[in-house]
This record gives structure tokens, sequence and C-alpha cells, in this order.
């Protein structure tokens, strides 16, 4: 284990090893020889900050980021102003996700400056997308690195090459079929974690970048999953998130198959471990023996984000989802019979190319229908390469603006009223932070991920509470200590 490893005990003057993750190892141990160098010149470690722009692989990925950059010798800060290196990891799901990097990446322009040392670089999604790496090196000469997500784990090496080099260095690999385990990770919160449990997507949704940009599915071993999970669990995390595109269909594909379900089953078995969570399922994908292991486990969350996309089973077909607006009534009412207090969630896009006002009316009789705790709503984004930015019929933005607008009200209309149902109850809360607004208050995360803010002090931190939720707000609650 990496944590077990005396970096100063690897000659890094012998040459580089080629297996993983021992090649990483010896190059975090290159990269300490820089950062001591540059303790010694400027009487202070040198500063890293990572900013993460995507969804919650991506800031696992960032959180493995910042453990190199921390075993490496940088000192973590949160401020783009006072760092010696920022890196950037991107999210292109969509084009607006694209513009803020490019704006970002003016202001660094100007920082770089003021400061000529600093280092900048990009990885993450938008860095797999051809035409983005063309227009970073045409016209963004500045940046110094730049990475994808099929070599993320070469990290430790590619640092130590920009840390001697003025030139700008791009290493993007097409696809990997390599899990490289075992590298240091830095988390946000010390009581709860994100655990990666495949990687890749081969759903190929017709409006989605995702699988291009993450390539081919690949799920982790059982053995490394549940190694990961009690090491996390020895560390002090009672609460995990296993995450997937498409957690429904881990473990297909492994020499041995395992089912989602009986992963969980053996999640379930870490003593210490008081919570699982897990997203994201796909409901063309959702099994009975899953919705069966929600309804008897003991730590697993009340909680499924089943991202719906559309309520129309024409405009479903074409987004090449592979299930119906019926089918997925009935996978939700299964639920419910099931599981009766489970929270569903969802993901829904206004404006798919062809969308028309009757579709759009289905979408909307699915939420009244489903009655969601809550939903992201998205306006339709044309990703280039995916085969709907190619669809001739595109919605013209006026009339999805306002179709969104709609949904946006619905939705929250519904989810203010489905969140108050459990107002005078009391349920075990984990306390999360200290509330940026108050700080005699602490928030707090209930099973079914509704937040609650209740009076409490930093030493909560962690801990599980019996909380009463005694006014709901909306999307909150107000709660007091039993
Ligand atoms: N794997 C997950 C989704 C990951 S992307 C799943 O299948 O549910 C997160 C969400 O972004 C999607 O659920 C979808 O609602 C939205 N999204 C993806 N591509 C989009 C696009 N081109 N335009 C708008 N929203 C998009
Ligand atoms: Fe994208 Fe569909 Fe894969 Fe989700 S399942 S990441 S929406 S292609
Ligand atoms: Fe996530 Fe965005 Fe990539 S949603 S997988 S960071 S494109």
């Amino acid at each position: 284990m990496y944590n077990e490893i005396d970096w100063d005990m690897i000659d890094y003057n012998q040459e580089a090893p080629t297996e993983e993750p021992a090649r990483q190892y010896y190059y975090i141990a290159k990269c300490r020889e820089w950062t001591r160098k540059f303790e010694r010149e400027n009487g202070r470690l040198p500063r890293s900050c990572v900013v993460n722009m995507g969804c919650q692989m991506n800031a696992r990925d960032s959180e493995k980021l910042e453990g190199i950059l921390e075993q490496a010798g940088y000192e973590k800060t949160d401020r783009e102003e006072c760092a010696d290196f920022v890196i950037y990891n991107t999210c292109t799901v969509r084009e607006n996700a694209n513009q803020r990097v490019y704006g970002r990446l003016g202001y660094l322009h100007s920082l770089k400056k003021k400061k000529p040392h600093l280092k900048i670089a990009l990885c993450g999604c938008m860095m797999q997308e051809k035409q983005v790496v063309e227009k970073l090196k045409k016209s963004y000469r500045f940046v110094n690195l730049v990475f994808g997500t099929h070599n993320i784990f070469r990290f430790a090496e590619l640092l130590n090459r920009m840390q001697s080099s003025d030139r700008m260095l791009v290493d993007i690999w097409e696809d990997t079929d390599q899990i490289v385990e075992n590298l240091p990770v830095e988390r946000k919160y010390s009581f709860k974690s994100g655990v990666n449990i495949m990687f890749g997507c081969n759903n190929f949704c017709s409006y989605c970048i995702v699988p291009y940009v993450r390539g081919r599915e690949k799920s982790r071993k059982p053995k490394e999953i549940l190694e990961e999970i009690r090491r996390l669990v020895s560390d002090g995390v009672v609460e995990v998130m296993l995450l997937g595109q498409n957690v429904n269909s881990y473990g297909k594909n492994l020499d041995e198959p395992v089912t989602f379900a009986r992963l969980l089953q053996m999640v379930e078995q870490i003593e210490g471990l008081k919570r699982i969570r897990f997203m994201t399922s796909h409901p063309k994908d959702l099994s009975d023996e899953l919705i069966r292991t929600m309804a008897s486990g003991k730590k697993i969350c009340r909680h499924i984000h089943l991202p719906l996309q559309s309520g129309s089973s024409r405009i479903l077909k074409a987004m090449n989802r592979r299930y119906t607006k019926e089918q997925y009534l009935a996978l939700t009412e299964k639920i419910r019979r099931a599981i009766p207090d489970i929270s569903i969630t969802t993901d829904i896009i206004v404006g798919f190319p062809g969308e028309t006002e009757e579709d759009f009316e289905e979408t909307l009789d699915v939420v009244r229908q489903v009655r969601y705790d809550s939903a992201f709503t998205f306006i339709y984004s044309k990703r280039t390469g995916t085969p709907a930015a190619a669809m001739e019929n595109q919605v013209p933005e006026d009339l999805v603006k306002r179709r969104f607008d709609r949904l946006l009200s619905l939705v929250q209309e519904i989810s203010r009223e489905v969140s108050s149902r459990y107002t005078g109850q009391v349920k075990e809360v984990l306390a999360e932070e200290v509330n940026s607004q108050d700080a005699s208050l602490i928030t707090g995360r209930m099973d079914n991920n509704l937040l609650v803010h209740f009076p409490g002090t930093a030493a909560d931190i962690g801990r599980l509470l019996p909380i009463r939720l005694d006014t709901c707000k909306g999307f909150y609650y107000m709660g007091s200590r039993v």
C-alpha cells in the first residue's frame, strides 16, 4: 500500500520501473526532489490548487490528483491566485461547461503574466476531444500540461516532466483497458468517500459525449473495491458512494461476473460502515435482485437516482435509452411497492431534437405521476460527434427555454410537497459541516439525501445523530436534537 511506502527509500537515480503502480511511486519520489529544491529556494513549499468542474466521478479523480500532489510535497490551497500550480479537471457533458474553462483560462493567463513561474495543467473529459486540444495548442500556449481521462494514473510521471520543462506537454490516450490500483488519494471529507466501482460507459445515449471521453465500460474487481472500502472505514469513513455511469451493469464483463446487487451485499458486510449510496442507475438494467437487496439492506440508503431524460417513448427511442415511458413508470411503481419510503430523484433533458409539445407533455406527465423528491433539469446541449448533434430537427432556443421554465416550476412544486412529508419525525442525520451562514448550526444529510440544519458544533461532524425535523423549508429542514 502506498501509505506504507517511504518515498525517500526509492532510488530515483535508477531507471524507472515499467510496471504500475511502482512506476508512479518512482516518479512521486522524483517530484519530491523537485519540491524540496523549491522549498530551499523559496523558503516554503510549492502550493497546488485542483479545481474540479465535473460530476462525482471527476470529483473522485480530483482527490486522486490531490493525493499525488500531497505525496509529491505540494501544499494544498483553494485559492488559484495563491497557487504555484493550478490544475483544472474539466467536464464536457454540456457546452456551457466548456465555455467556463475558456473563460477561466483567460483569468489564469493574466495571473501568469504577473507570476511567470505559475504552472497550469488541464485534464479531464474535455481534453479527450480532439478539437479542444487543437484549440489549446494553437491559442493557449501558456498551458503547461494537458492530459486526459485514460492516463490520469500517470499523473506523477507527467508532473515530473512538467516540473523540469517550459514546453507545453500534451499526452492524450484514445482509450485504455488498464485499471491501476493503490495510488495515493486525498479525500475532501474525512467521514465519507466516493468509491469507483467501474469506469467508462457502453450505452451511447444519442445525446451524450461520456462514452467518447471516458471510453468503454470496465469494472473493478470486487476484491479491490472491498479492500478499498475497508481501508476507508479504518480511516474514519462511515458513508461510501459507489460510483459508475451505470452501476446496474457492474461486473458483467469481469472474468468472474458479479451482479451489482451481489456487490452491495458484500459491501453491507463491512463492519463499521454505516451508509451505502450509489449512482447512477440506468432504468434499463435495474434488476429485481437489486430492489430486493435495497429493501432488505440495513445500510443501503433509501434513495435511488433514476434518470428519466424524457417521458416520451418516441424521444426515448431517439435517445437510445432502451426503455419506454410505460416501462419506466412500471419500474418506479415496483420500487415503491418494495420500498415504500424510498426517495426517487432524476435527470431530465428538455429540447432534444424533434421534441414536440406532445412529447414534452409526456415528460410533465411522468413528473406528476412519479412525484420526484428532486430532479436535475437540463437544456439539451449539442455535443459534436454524438448522433443527436447531426439530427436535423433541432428545437428553437426560445421554445426550449419556455418548456424548461415550465418543467422547473412543476418539479419544484412537487419537490416542496414531497420533501415536507417527514415534518415532525425523528431521522438519522449524518453531520457534514458547519453551516456556512450560521456557525451555531451544523448541516447534515438524511439517508434520502435531504439536507437538515440543526444546532451543533464542529465536534459533531462525521457522526450520525437522531434529529427531529421541525420545519420544512422547501428543499431542506430546520431540525433540533433529541
Ligand atoms: N450516466 C448517467 C448520466 C451522466 S451525465 C446516466 O445515464 O444517467 C449526467 C446527466 O447529464 C444526464 O443524466 C443527462 O440528463 C445530462 N446530459 C448528458 N448529456 C447531455 C446533453 N448533451 N445535453 C443536456 N444534458 C445532458
Ligand atoms: Fe451518457 Fe447514457 Fe452513458 Fe449515462 S448511460 S453516461 S447518459 S451514454
Ligand atoms: Fe462527468 Fe462531465 Fe466527464 S459529467 S464523466 S465530468 S463529461
